[in-house]
């Protein structure tokens, strides 16, 4: 039996580190769609065409380790837009999200497009500011030399690009349920999603 965990939200809300503690707790797989567009972006810096690299991607290429950095993150916001891309990479977002057991997959669109049935929707979110605080103390503490202005600029710029864009744009699914991790800390916003998830759970008669 599948039972999909649908986690979106703008960058930097916490969105992963929910997913991850989800994962854990319930011992689902765990996809962090972002590193599919990430992958993408960093091939695109690297000379290939977007919707090439698309289709040769490789559970592989995940592994890479310079996905994390804000130009390929950009990069990746880019290269979201393009709806081939993107439809490109929907069956393998699908197929994971009906592992049997269960999945949990993060990103924008996992309950309005990839997964509209997921048995669990959550909208993870939090102010720009806060955000870009949190991106920033991130990316000092492994040597990243950067302003708290430069992130809050890039924060906003992919929020602009992700929310406005035509194709699947950034936004809650109506049966979401909104976490505002601004004023939360990182334990409380875990144990209020791990509570959501336990109620579905019930209610789907998943034994947990
Ligand atoms: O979650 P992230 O910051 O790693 O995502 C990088 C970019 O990829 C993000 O700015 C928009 C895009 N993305 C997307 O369009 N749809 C997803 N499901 C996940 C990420």
């Amino acid at each position: 039996m599948s039972f999909t965990i649908a986690i979106d939200g703008p960058a930097a809300a916490g969105k992963g580190t929910i997913s991850r503690a989800i994962s854990t707790h319930f011992n689902l797989a765990h996809l962090d769609t972002g590193l599919l567009y990430r992958v993408i972006g960093a091939k695109m810096l690297a000379g290939e065409a977007p919707l090439a690299a698309a289709q040769t991607l490789t559970a592989t290429d995940l592994e890479r380790s310079d996905l994390r950095s804000a130009g390929v993150a950009q990069a990746a916001s880019k290269v979201a837009v393009l709806p081939e891309v993107r439809a490109a990479l929907t069956d393998f977002q699908r197929a994971f999200a009906q592992r049997a057991g269960g999945a949990v997959l993060d990103g924008r669109d996992i309950g309005t497009v990839i997964c509209p049935e997921a048995e669990v929707k959550l909208f993870v979110t939090a102010s720009a500011e806060v955000r870009a605080k949190r991106r920033f103390l991130e990316l000092t503490q492994k040597g990243t030399v950067t302003t708290l202005e430069e992130v809050l600029a890039d924060v906003r710029q992919r929020d602009e690009r992700d929310m406005n864009r035509i194709e699947a744009p950034l936004k809650p699914a109506d049966d979401a349920v909104r976490i505002d991790t601004s004023e939360l800390n990182v334990e409380d916003a875990i144990r209020y999603a791990i509570s959501v998830v336990v109620e579905k759970r019930k209610s789907a008669n998943v034994l947990t």
